[in-house]
């Protein structure tokens, strides 16, 4: 398969229906070819390349340093895997967030060169300039409001946002805004859950959660938190659904005692 854009089974329309229809969407990260192949094949509904890369890929302790280049190398390779879902890619801190131009000409080469189905951005009426521009070159948006982590050195922490009503209001406010600028999707992260229902009810666009609670249109978590690869993050909102860390340590551990024990190779394991 190529970078090239090809129209997958999940389109912007279908999820649109699954909304209407109530069945719930479901969102995994992915970074490259192998994880997303596995994740489409398991018949997830949206592969988000995030910027959570940053992280889990590259070991920054924030989103901010990784840049439009990788992103689009993350993103071609997560394309290559996938025939089923929706392909996200979010926009990297400091590419959309200074003017709608810039936030285009950014868009447009993730487009163009990962052959990704859409692009995520987050924030509210402070980027809507830059959500419109990128809509009228027909590029799928989604949004992500709540803790938004790009803006971590302003919120001071990766704490529970919107608790107060000043807080609520605006997000409830800019979600508005961004559905009426055309936006398909809104991400919300870890805000109360009785808020998220709130906003997911006011919208007709679909609603992901992370740390959002059960009342979104759909949920989403980061894969490597989700398969237990990463030991040491363990917020309320995450469940565990393997524990490949201790799989992958004790498989490598095998490894390398079979080497020193010159156990690996066998003859049926040479030519
Ligand atoms: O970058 C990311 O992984 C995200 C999700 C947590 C929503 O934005």
């Amino acid at each position: 398969m190529s970078t090239e854009s090809k129209v997958r089974a999940v389109t912007t329309t279908r999820l649109k229906q699954m909304k209407e229809q109530g069945e719930k969407i479901s969102m995994l990260t992915s970074y490259d070819y192998t994880m997303a192949s596995i994740a489409d094949g398991a018949g997830i509904d949206i592969i988000l390349v995030g910027d959570s890369a940053a992280n889990v890929m590259a070991g920054h302790k924030t989103t901010l340093p990784i840049t439009l280049d990788q992103m689009i190398y993350h993103s071609s390779s997560v394309v290559r895997g996938v025939e089923r879902a929706f392909v996200v890619c979010d926009m990297p801190f400091g590419t959309y967030q200074g003017d709608p131009q810039t936030a285009l000409h950014s868009a447009v080469r993730i487009m163009k060169e990962s052959g990704a189905d859409g692009v995520k951005l987050e924030g509210g009426e402070e980027i809507l300039d830059s959500v419109k521009r990128i809509l009228t070159a027909g590029i799928p948006v989604m949004a992500h409001l709540g803790l938004t982590p790009q803006s971590i050195h302003k919120f001071g922490g990766y704490g529970l946002r919107a608790k107060e009503e000043a807080e609520a209001e605006k997000l409830i406010h800019d979600a508005k805004l961004l559905e009426e600028a055309g936006c398909f999707a809104l991400v919300l992260e870890k805000i109360p859950a009785a808020l998220a229902k709130r906003v997911s009810e006011a919208l007709t666009i679909p609603t992901i959660g992370i740390g959002a609670g059960a009342d979104t249109d759909g949920q989403v978590l980061v894969i490597h938190d989700m398969l237990g690869m990463n030991k040491g993050f363990s917020p309320k909102f995450l469940r565990r659904y393997a524990n490949l860390h201790d799989v992958m340590t004790e498989a490598i551990e095998h490894y390398v005692a079979d080497v020193k024990s010159c156990d690996f190779p066998n003859e049926n394991e040479q030519y």
